[in-house]
């Protein structure tokens, strides 16, 4: 290899790349921001037909969007770009600037080197016991013939997993409730503020304002208040707190306080809110395809012998773990992803200005008709092993890929597979009067008002 070989003529080079082309449908002064505010999902998908990369008017900023898989997978794998923008700017702004989440360059390495541990594929069976008793736990609550309300169900049972599992302590238990009502409050309030930002509005003594306000305020507190009693407890349990608390920084000094606060905020916010939309989306699954649930239950029965399913069960549970996969293909809980070009650069033959913004949602790239036959069907059997090889590359890839990747993929598809596994096996689920399982679009997406009658099996 010749040194000319790897280093082509720039400024050649820079000439033959084209000008994406300008998305359809953009009106005058706003541009497409009406449509993406209106309704996003369908916006985004159709951008596709508009080219591989397309420019965005939203007022007057451009943005550059990407539909393929293959340029998303690029996208996310490039050091061209980094995580900044408006998005990740009104989360400093609420939740810490010093976490992982937002980080980028020499402290987001750091950072991961930090917590990755804890997210290992051979850490996540210390999580069983926990995992299996919160599965269960949920489906004790249950009456039969009562309504559940799957939006505060999901969400108790996901920040109980997280922070019993990653915070570990006995305190968790009453915390842990205080952070499910927190968590829920903040999160509805944040995608409002990301949207709609109407900075001094949001300062008015409104009750809407005064709720957010104290819920934030809420789950700082929480998050000083686990930190003291564990440093007060003198105990060093093999966690991610105990990895938080013992970080050195690059120059081998203890990281300060601002960054250990930050970092259980950003590490606790992302871990509830897209593992309970996640489950929301599962009961809806077991409710509208019954034939799936009893299959998920008689591969259940099949694993465990009719004995209450254990976390070693779950990775004997192929079909189950399939209605995970394909649940989260059709109702990704992240569905729009935001990175900013550190420097002049390129996607797929596109030119793309230092300083811009580009957007991507893995929602339109999961449910695209070029990657998927059937591409609306729920359709668990495509990730059998003779049929997921037709799936393009980085056509799925719900936790993303490259080094901004969710650390905790094994941590999360092990508890929807145990959590899907042990509601299954014990109720059928019917929609009541009242349900509205229709997407509700926000930092996530969930059901509008998912409610369901538990009927024993
Ligand atoms: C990042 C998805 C659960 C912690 C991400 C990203 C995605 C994602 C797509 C990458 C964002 C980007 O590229 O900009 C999901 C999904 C989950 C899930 C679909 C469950 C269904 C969790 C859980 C935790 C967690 C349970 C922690 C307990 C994080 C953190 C990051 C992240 C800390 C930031 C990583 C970084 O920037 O280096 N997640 N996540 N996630 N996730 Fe998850």
């Amino acid at each position: 290899m010749t040194v000319e070989s790897v280093k082509p003529d720039a400024p050649a080079r820079a000439s033959e790349l084209r000008e994406p082309p300008l998305a359809g449908g953009g009106v005058p002064l706003l541009g497409h921001g009406w449509k993406l505010v209106r309704d996003p999902l369908a916006f985004m998908s159709r951008l596709r037909d508009d080219g591989d990369v397309v420019r965005l008017k939203l007022g007057p900023k451009t943005v550059y969007a990407v539909t393929t898989p293959a340029l998303t997978g690029a996208l996310a794998l490039s050091p061209d770009y980094k995580i900044d923008g408006p998005l990740w700017e009104s989360l400093e702004g609420l939740l810490g600037k010093e976490g992982v989440a937002t980080a980028n360059g020499p402290t987001h390495r750091r950072q991961r080197r930090t917590i990755q541990p804890a997210f290992r594929l051979d850490a996540i069976p210390a999580y069983g016991p926990i995992m299996e008793e919160e599965a269960h736990a949920l489906t004790e609550r249950w009456k039969p013939g009562e309504t559940i309300d799957c939006t505060s169900e999901s969400f108790r049972v996901a920040v109980r997993i997280a922070a019993r599992c990653l915070l570990r302590g006995e305190y968790m238990d009453e915390r842990a409730e205080r952070l499910c009502v927190a968590l829920a409050t903040v999160f509805r309030g944040m995608y409002q503020r990301m949207v709609i930002p109407l900075g001094p509005l949001y300062k008015l003594p409104l009750p809407a304002n005064r709720e957010f306000n104290r819920a934030l305020a809420d789950l700082h507190l929480l998050v000083d208040e686990i930190v003291a009693e564990r440093r007060a407890s003198g105990q060093k349990p093999d966690d991610l707190l105990t990895a938080l608390l013992e970080a050195k920084d690059d120059n081998g000094d203890p990281i300060g306080e601002q960054e250990i606060h930050d970092q259980v905020v950003a590490i606790l916010t992302p871990g509830s809110e897209t593992v309970a939309s996640t489950i929301m989306w599962l009961l809806q699954v077991l409710a509208e395809h019954p034939e799936h649930a009893d299959k998920v239950r008689d591969e259940v029965e099949s694993v465990t012998g009719g004995r209450p399913v254990a976390f070693e069960d779950v990775r004997g549970l192929t079909h189950t773990n399939n209605v995970v996969v394909e649940a989260m293909r059709l109702r990704p809980a992240v569905w729009i992803l935001t990175r900013r070009a550190v420097t002049d650069t390129e996607l797929g033959g596109y030119r793309i200005p230092a300083g811009a913004d580009i957007i991507y949602s893995p929602y339109a790239i999961q449910r695209d008709p070029r990657s998927y036959a059937d591409n609306l069907k729920f359709d668990p059997d495509r990730w059998l092993p003779e049929r997921v090889k037709d799936v393009p590359k980085y056509a799925m890839s719900p936790f993303s890929v490259g080094n901004r990747k969710c650390p905790s993929d094994h941590f999360s598809m092990a508890q929807l597979s145990l959590i899907t596994a042990a509601v299954a096996t014990r109720y059928r689920f019917e929609q009541v009067a009242g349900s509205n399982d229709t997407t509700r679009v926000g930092i996530t997406l969930r059901p509008h008002k998912l409610l369901l009658r538990p009927v024993p099996r």
